[in-house]
């Protein structure tokens, strides 16, 4: 009991949800990564499992390594912060969309996962399928031209009327929205990127015909926790309800790790 309070109380120190996930709740963690020594790297991994240890260890550069370990030790922290810890297995479909296996609890806990250049970031909610995408803007792409071939004509005709300066922030908007919603569905890239649109300002979805999708079914989120950062979630729910959507800053160094609180003091029990 003594343990099990401290290490709640040292994850929600670290920036974790402390509140109970309710059934019309999204849980959003974030975390930078870019600072994250060889050290810290190496203790977040000892939270993974085997097969995540094996993939992490096949990654060619230590970067994208980070980024791994980085994304499934948060995804972990938070699942085990939100239902309790325990030995978190995964399974994933023939898309490639992980799901927690077994279930748990009811309406099950469902996820999805991002990494970007610097940046992680994971969405948990209850039974509603929900994807999240995160990017940090590369000023250097040929944003233009990527959007020309994935975007709709109208989220390309949106971009070429907005000033050059400002194109590159709103290419990323677009593009974590679409991506959002691809991994929300969960079928990849077979689905035809350009049969559905985004405007940006509020994050607003177009479905064409040709998708078996109902657009007032979905809830679409942006929030950007700095100018080069820029993260979209998206969630497929009754339209009768809107799904209160929390975000959270998580500190990676101070994941797993006794605050310095609770090393000074001790709570009842
Ligand atoms: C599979 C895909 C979701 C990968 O997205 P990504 O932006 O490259 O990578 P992200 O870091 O955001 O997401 C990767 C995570 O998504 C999850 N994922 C993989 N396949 C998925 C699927 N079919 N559905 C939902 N989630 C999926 C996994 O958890 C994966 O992380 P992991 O490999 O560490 O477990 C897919 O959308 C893709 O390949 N996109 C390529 C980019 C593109 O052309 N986008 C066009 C948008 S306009």
């Amino acid at each position: 009991m003594l343990r099990q309070h401290l290490e709640m109380r040292a994850q929600a120190h670290a920036g974790l949800r402390s509140e109970p996930l309710g059934p019309l709740d999204v849980a959003v963690h974030y975390a930078y990564v870019l600072d994250t020594t060889a050290e810290l790297s190496d203790r977040l991994a000892t939270t993974l499992d085997a097969s995540e240890r094996a993939r992490a260890a096949r990654f060619h550069f230590a970067q994208d390594r980070t980024h791994y370990i980085a994304a499934h030790s948060l995804l972990r922290s938070c699942l085990s912060q939100i239902a309790g810890s325990r030995d978190w297995r995964f399974t994933i479909d023939r898309f490639g969309k992980p799901e927690i296996e077994p279930p748990i609890d009811e309406p099950p806990l469902r996820f999805s996962l991002s990494h970007s250049h610097g940046i992680v970031a994971c969405a948990i909610a209850r039974g509603f399928p929900v994807g999240i995408d995160v990017e940090t803007v590369g000023y250097d792409l040929p944003f233009m031209e990527i959007a020309r071939n994935y975007f709709s004509e109208r989220e390309y005709e949106a971009l070429l009327a907005i000033e050059r300066t400002k194109r590159a922030e709103s290419f990323h908007r677009i593009w974590t929205l679409k991506e959002a919603l691809v991994k929300a569905i969960g079928l990849g890239l077979s689905l035809p990127l350009k049969e559905f649109s985004f405007d940006v300002d509020p994050p607003t979805l177009t479905i064409s015909p040709h998708i078996d999708e109902d657009v007032a079914a979905w809830q679409v989120v942006a929030h950007a926790p700095t100018i080069r950062h820029h993260i979209a979630l998206a969630i497929r729910r009754p339209q009768t309800c809107s799904l209160a959507v929390s975000w959270y800053e998580v500190k990676l160094s101070l994941l797993g790790a006794p605050s310095s609180e609770q090393v000074h003091q001790q709570p009842p029990d």
